[in-house]
């Protein structure tokens, strides 16, 4: 039996809205393994970002903990945490200047041979890496994004809704990507998604959430289209939006 990579034990958020108090992410365990892709899929407001967010500390629980291989979060220094545990926003915020400045930027020490590789990861042209991105459509600058999140060798990778800014016809290409780069790597990638069919396409293992409660979790198809609880039935039929 493989051993976890990321293990979420009875793990909260809550914060005060208007007065009250409010569990964005509400006692959510799960295992997380080396090596797969993990949708997180829900309406909106169901909490998907808050987890994510939770899981590299870029939030803090106010319950729970989180274990990185064997080991309390909260025991990393935060910069090695969220070296080895990446995050990608939905929107590609680059920093100015060429491609090689942004990949220098993640990780100082990189070799040519490095940055190879990661141009060819992220399916960027050779001739890109020292144009400046400022030019580059949005579907180059996820790729750069990408690029970028790949140089510090995380070892899992946190995706929120890495399409949902881009235009429609950058889509298909960039979840190719991802699958590509955690089949051919060691890394593990945890994607929120509002889609059900982005989740089907990418995804192997899904998180369904409603109302910051895991509600259902197994494989993609499954949790999809023969949902066992009353929530994920209701979702199935898109009566949560
Ligand atoms: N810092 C905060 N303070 C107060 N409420 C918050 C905070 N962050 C998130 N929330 C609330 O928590 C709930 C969950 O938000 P979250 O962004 O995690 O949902 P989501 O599932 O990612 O939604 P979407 O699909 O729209 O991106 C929402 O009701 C949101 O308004
Ligand atoms: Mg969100």
């Amino acid at each position: 039996m493989a051993t976890p990579v990321l293990e979420v034990h009875n793990l909260g958020r809550a914060v005060t809205q208007d007065g009250r108090v409010k569990s964005i992410v509400d006692d959510i365990s799960y295992n997380f393994f080396p090596d797969k892709i993990y949708t997180i899929i829900g309406p909106s407001g169901s909490g998907k970002s808050s987890l994510l967010r939770l899981l590299n500390r870029l939030d803090e629980p106010t319950s729970g903990e989180v274990v990185f291989h064997g080991k309390d979060h909260c025991d990393y220094p935060p910069c090695e945490l969220r070296q080895k545990i990446g995050y990608l926003f939905q929107t590609p915020y680059l920093f100015e200047g060429t491609v090689r400045d942004n990949l220098l930027y993640a990780t100082k020490n990189l070799s040519d041979e490095s940055i190879k590789l990661l141009l060819e990861q992220a399916q960027l042209k050779p001739e890109q890496l020292d144009r400046p991105t400022d030019n580059f459509s949005g579907g180059e600058k996820q790729r750069v994004a990408i690029a970028r999140l790949l140089a510090t060798c995380p070892e899992v990778v946190l995706l929120d809704e890495p399409t949902s800014a881009l235009d429609p016809s950058y889509t298909e290409a960039i979840e190719k990507l991802i699958v590509d780069i955690v089949a051919k790597g060691k890394l593990t990638a945890i994607v929120v998604t509002h889609s059900p069919e982005q989740a089907l396409r990418i995804g192997k293992e899904a998180l369904l959430m409603v109302d910051g409660k895991l509600v259902e979790t197994g494989e993609i198809n499954q949790v999809i289209n023969e949902p066992q609880s009353e929530l994920g039935k209701l979702y199935k039929q898109r009566q949560l939006k």
